[in-house]
């Protein structure tokens, strides 16, 4: 097991940030982040002192970059398993819940480490979001513990990392994000956002074992991925 150690303020600008100046096995948390950082330019919002912003450090051992591509599914998959939810993977960095967003993941690769950043709505969202997104509270009808969860994510992540070390993107770590992969046998849309190609439409075969989307026959490697009817 990692022993993670654990450096909190109540407020940062994004705890990916404060996590260039960690090493591995060092965890930058917030009770909010005035400038959160998500995806593909994307903003995290958050509410502040509700929900748990945390970056975790953790080395990559000379993982080849193929293999590093995975690590968000990965992250996804170890934040899913510790959650008392049944919550689904949203290919390449979500757990969803039902149709709605519950939490992002931002990977981050500074030298020989990663920053893996994870945004949870633990007991709230901005009301802005409201059509696409739930928290935990939202689903189990109760408030949570925010300390508590980011401590079953962290137990979790470091026993899922420490698998994909060793034994990489492996058929075990695949089935366990197979069954819970949202988009699979999905009509969607996906807009490519490593080329300028149009969006590559068709039912979602599922994730390939180099961690692409398979969608009508093509490997998606980086996108975004849009199903009719949800926002
Ligand atoms: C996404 O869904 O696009 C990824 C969101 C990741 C948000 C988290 S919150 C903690 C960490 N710090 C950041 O600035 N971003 C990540």
């Amino acid at each position: 097991m990692i022993k993670w150690k654990i450096h909190h303020k109540k407020e940062s600008v994004s705890t990916n940030l404060d996590a260039l100046a960690g090493k591995s096995g060092d965890v930058f948390t917030a009770d909010y982040q005035s400038a959160g950082r998500g995806r593909l330019d994307h903003k995290w919002e958050s509410v502040k002192g509700e929900n748990l912003m945390m970056s975790a450090v953790v080395a990559l051992e000379e993982a080849s970059p193929e293999k590093v591509a995975t690590l968000p599914l990965v992250a996804g998959a170890a934040i899913a398993e510790a959650l008392k939810v049944d919550s689904s993977l949203k290919w390449p960095n979500d757990v969803w819940y039902k149709n709605k967003k519950l939490a992002g993941v931002l990977c981050e690769r500074r030298g020989d480490n990663v920053i893996i950043g994870i945004g949870l709505n633990v007991n709230a969202y901005p009301i802005a979001l409201k059509d696409r997104s739930t928290s935990l509270e939202e689903i189990l009808g109760e408030r949570q513990s925010v300390i508590e969860i980011r401590d079953a994510i962290l137990a979790s992540l470091s026993s899922f990392y420490q698998a994909w070390l060793i034994r990489g993107f492996d058929e075990h770590l695949r089935a366990i994000i197979a069954k819970r992969d949202y988009l699979r046998g999905k009509t969607v849309s996906v807009r490519q956002t490593d080329d300028d190609s149009e969006p590559i439409e068709g039912v979602c075969e599922g994730i390939a074992e180099d961690g692409s989307l398979l969608v009508g026959g093509k490997r998606i490697y980086a996108g975004e991925a849009h199903i009719e009817g949800v926002r």
